[in-house]
């Protein structure tokens, strides 16, 4: 271990490896994550109605079922903003002129490859922090980061983007990616919160690029959460063995179904666990028990799908100005570029 105090770790591997080790922040110790579980899931069951918040999807299991929804023919998203990257991230990276790329909600980073590969024909990159809140997958990612790109320094930050972005690691020009459409996962306050947070931190010459989803045909944004593998399902239930595993519960993920609803008023879809029988859990960790009436609905998640108009003004009140908008021909998924107002 290189890294010396609390939050450091190295996750290199043998000292004879001649490649420099990872270096990684741990803001989100075990036990934070387990304090911070405890207490959503406290709020949470304990609200008229019960709901969870989507971060808590993301142990190994969620992380590498997400990453099965991205190959689901349903899900489009995914490939949508990889083809938009794929066209656009040299014109990305000499906008940004960035040298080191700052990821949030990093995942499996694999999209991201093409804007390392753009801003390192750019010329400046020297730097790539992926940031999420599952160490496992972080890890995994940022390890095959710094073996395919050797002359870029990897930095990976296992942190909440609700809590921790003021400790996001400082260089001369940062581009913060924030990829997926998973800001539309935060509810309209949250997302203010967390846009005037990051605004804080940007300093002059940082960008920020942001993946959204776009409002669409209904039918298609159900199926794309409703899929006929059961993956988005199976993703859905995950929560209820994280809070099982971390917290000693007694959810049987079988009793809940998945419900895929679009709130068009809302202009999300909104992930539900339906209770399909009348039935009592118990928390063991928080010593609470719960009871679900039979057909009572639990809300895991919102994806909020955007408008560029609606998407510019929650920039601008953030303090921050859209200066690009890129989007596929069909006009399903938008990335964004903005810069401090
Ligand atoms: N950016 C990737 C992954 C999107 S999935 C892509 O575009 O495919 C959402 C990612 O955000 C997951 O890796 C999840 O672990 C992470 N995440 C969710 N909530 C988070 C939070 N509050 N703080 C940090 N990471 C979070
Ligand atoms: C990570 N996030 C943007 C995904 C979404 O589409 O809202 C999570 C997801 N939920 C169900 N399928 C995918």
């Amino acid at each position: 271990m290189t890294a010396s105090s609390a939050g450091l770790a190295d996750i290199g591997s043998a000292n004879d490896d001649p490649e420099p080790a990872i270096v990684l922040d741990r803001h989100l110790t075990v036990s934070d994550r387990s304090t911070a579980l405890a207490t959503d899931v406290r709020t949470g069951l304990t609200s008229t109605p019960k709901e969870l918040p989507p971060k808590w999807f993301y142990d190994a299991t969620g992380s590498m079922l997400f990453d099965a929804i991205t190959r689901l023919p349903e899900y489009y998203p995914t490939r949508t903003e990889r083809a938009v990257l794929a066209e656009y991230a040299h014109e990305i990276a000499a906008m940004s002129r960035a040298d080191t790329l700052v990821e949030l909600g990093s995942g499996t980073s694999t999209k991201t490859r093409l804007l390392l590969d753009a801003l390192r024909d750019d010329g400046h990159l020297r730097g790539f922090v992926p940031f999420d809140v599952d160490e496992t997958m972080l890890s995994r990612a940022a390890t095959a980061i710094r073996d395919d790109y050797p002359r870029v320094t990897v930095r990976a930050v296992v942190g909440d983007f609700e809590r921790h972005l003021d400790l996001l690691p400082t260089a001369d020009r940062r581009l913060i990616a924030f990829l997926g459409g998973t800001i539309g996962n935060l509810g309209p306050r949250p997302r203010h919160e967390f846009l005037t947070g990051l605004r804080t931190q940007l300093n002059d010459g940082d960008t920020l690029l942001i993946g959204t989803d776009l409002v669409k045909d209904p039918v298609r944004l159900v199926a794309a959460y409703n899929d006929s593998a059961g993956v988005t399902a199976a993703f859905n239930r995950n929560v209820l063995s994280v809070i099982n595993h971390e917290l000693d519960a007694d959810f049987n993920p079988r009793g809940f179904a998945h419900v895929a609803h679009w709130d068009a008023d809302n202009s999300w879809i909104e992930m539900r666990l339906r209770s399909v029988h009348e039935q009592r859990v118990r928390i063991g960790a928080l010593d609470l028990s719960v009871s679900f009436a039979k057909d009572e609905q639990m809300r895991t998640e919102i994806s909020t799908k955007f408008t560029r108009d609606g998407l510019a003004d929650e920039f601008a009140a953030a303090g921050l100005t859209m200066v690009r908008w890129w989007t596929d021909p069909a006009g399903d998924f938008a990335l964004s570029l903005s810069v401090p107002a």
